[in-house]
């Protein structure tokens, strides 16, 4: 996820541009850069790091200019790097372009492009598109990248610039979002609304498919065919604060309303549905492997932690190999038995965790090789891994992981259909039913994010108890962890997550009115244990909220409270289950007025050990 900007107008576009930035740094930080024009020449800035490394390469040099682009980067192809950093440029350097998305086929766009002569500059996928501009530009802008677009197959959001056409910038959109701004006198095209409040409130947001071209004259929307496009104007009624946060109050509760997108793009060309096939970039050094692993070892922390004992789950179940997880903090300290059939995985939404990046190490003085999973591209643990797999969740801002989780927990399906692919144990027709349900998995995300007004009453119920129980059995127990983790880390209020088939050898002496027990009953194979493990709950006064499948009526009546998610292959049930658990962990900490994004003695990424 990138932010782009574009402006024409009276305005220095200079500062407009990175002020935008900076209101679009929530997007990505990697890098960052411009382009504009300047006494009729193209001037472009761009450097690695935040948008402050990026004004002090401005700094002090006597530049203006009515008419720029910009970017701030979260890399996705290609490492953060200068030579990766937008804008990009054609062979001729006259034409500059920005963009926010993934470029699904640009491997053979390269291809055909330097074979035709083209010369790249960066290891990016944005990069073909403006060289395929370049390709079709004759005079006019416009068409050029209507012609362009028509070539590439994913997701964008794009603006361009030409040196020969000074007055215009041409911006795009497939996938990912395109919001113009209409000023007095001065028009933008953004990412989002947060760059473009500070000098309009009047915006149009774009459609896929469709191109606006914005010039101190106005703005002209068309479809890819030309077809002329009138859709009204809107004001956005947001304070600039809410603005920061597109709309929502907390950066965590965007997030976790971002879940579905977060899913869909790590999803995003990895497979082939009609082949049974799924394609993960970045494995060629353990490809040889993977056919012949005899024992996984998962290290991580935290959540990253719960994602590991879900993975669990999915691997033996699906590949039919051994499994261990362990805190990457114990790891190293265990002396651990390791030889160099045994394949690690490392996963870590920040890939900066000091203790999965030591247990990492570790691993790798035994022989192993290892894979991590990981968000952010080119982080420590990505680049000393042998294979990465990357989570597309785009930059968590909140310090309570959820984005990142459900991303990771997606990342290691698809991780569990390749390796049981690579074993021979599962065949073309099984991937194609298991990944057939992992597509449906965004929608059904959707659907269950619809559970937040049942779940915000809730916590106006519970927000004052000291005590939690969360209880789950099978794949869905890590998930029971995890809603405890995520009520601790956010409300403070002590909670545990526990085996409910375990409840009975212990906990359930804290069994009382005052305390309540999440318990999370999907209807899979244990389910009835479940039921019964409700019922010896209730036997002893205890006060029940369940997730259950919707429609389970026989489940819903035997509790006190009850949140219903839309049924699902129970491999997946996981990643729906821990939406209303991060629901009711964020308003419970509203309720009590918490600091939901910055909680106390946290941070977002742990680099001591
Ligand atoms: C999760 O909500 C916490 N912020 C924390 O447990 C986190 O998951 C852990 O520190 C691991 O971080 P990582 O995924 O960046 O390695």
């Amino acid at each position: 996820m990138c932010g782009i900007i574009g402006y024409v107008g009276p305005k220095n576009v200079i500062p407009v541009l990175l002020d935008g930035l900076k209101r679009l740094e929530y997007r990505g930080y990697d890098s960052a850069g411009i382009a504009f024009l300047h006494q009729g020449e193209l001037q472009i800035s761009r450097s690695v790091g935040k948008i402050k490394e990026l004004e002090n390469t401005l700094w002090g040099r006597d530049l203006g200019g009515d008419i720029g682009i910009g970017h701030t980067r979260w890399a996705t192809h290609g490492r953060p790097s200068e030579e990766n950093a937008h804008p990009h440029v054609d062979c001729a350097g006259e034409i500059v372009l920005v963009h926010n998305g993934i470029i699904e086929n640009y491997v053979p766009l390269k291809e055909k492009l330097t074979g035709e002569g083209h010369r790249f500059t960066s290891d990016t996928d944005t990069e073909v598109i403006v060289h395929l501009i370049e390709k079709y530009l004759e005079g006019d802008l416009e068409e050029a990248v209507r012609r362009a677009l028509r070539e590439v197959s994913g997701a964008y959001a794009i603006a361009a610039m030409w040196k020969g056409d000074p007055d215009r910038i041409v911006g795009a959109k497939c996938s990912s979002p395109l919001v113009v701004g209409f000023g007095e006198g001065e028009f933008l095209v953004a990412s989002d609304i947060p760059a473009l409040i500070g000098h309009t409130r009047n915006v149009l947001f774009l459609e896929d498919h469709e191109i606006a071209v914005i010039s101190r004259e106005g703005v002209e929307v068309t479809t890819l065919e030309g077809d002329p496009v009138h859709r009204t104007v809107e004001q956005i009624p947001w304070s600039p604060i809410l603005v920061e946060k597109g709309g929502y109050k907390h950066f965590m509760l965007k997030e976790i309303y971002e879940q579905p997108r977060a899913i869909r793009d790590t999803i995003l060309g990895r497979y082939s549905l009609e082949a049974g096939e799924i394609y993960l970039d970045g494995m060629e050094a353990v490809e040889e492997l993977l056919p012949f692993v005899q024992r996984l070892v998962l290290v991580a922390c935290g959540t990253s932690w719960h994602a590991t004992l879900v993975a669990k789950f999915l691997l033996e179940s699906l590949c039919r190999v051994p499994v261990e997880v362990d805190y990457s903090s114990e790891f190293r300290y265990r002396d651990p038995i390791l030889n160099p059939e045994t394949l690690v995985l490392a996963i870590s939404q920040s890939g900066e965790t000091l203790d999965t990046l030591v247990a990492l190490r570790e691993a790798k003085t035994h022989g192993c090789r290892v894979v991590s999973i990981v968000n952010v591209v080119g982080s420590s643990i990505a680049r000393e891994s042998d294979g990465v797999i990357y989570t597309y969740a785009g930059p968590e801002i909140g310090v309570a992981s959820t984005k990142a989780f459900t991303a990771q927990l997606t990342a290691l399906y698809l991780f569990a259909l390749y390796l049981g692919r690579r074993k021979g144990c599962l065949d073309t027709a099984r991937v194609q039913e298991l990944l057939a349900a992992l597509l449906r998995l965004p929608q059904l995300a959707e659907e269950t994010l619809q559970c937040d007004d049942v779940v915000e009453r809730l916590s106006h119920l519970f927000y004052q108890r000291s005590d939690f129980l969360f209880l789950g059995r099978g794949i869905n127990y890590p998930i029971a962890l995890e809603g405890a983790l995520k009520l601790k880390e956010i409300s403070y209020i002590h909670a545990e997550g526990y085996p409910a088939g375990e409840m009975k050898h212990g906990p359930i002496a804290l069994i009382d009115a005052q305390m309540p027990v999440v318990v999370l009953a999907p209807q899979d194979r244990t389910h009835a244990k479940i039921l019964a493990n409700i019922q010896e709950v209730k036997a002893r006064g205890g006060v029940v909220i369940a997730m259950g499948t919707q429609g389970d009526t026989d489940l819903f009546s035997r509790v006190d409270h009850h949140v219903a998610i839309p049924a699902i292959n129970p491999h997946l049930a996981p990643i729906l289950l821990v939406i209303p658990l991060q629901l009711l962990a964020y308003h419970i900490a509203v309720h009590k007025g918490c600091d939901v994004d910055q909680p106390r003695n946290l941070a977002k990424s742990v680099t001591v050990e």
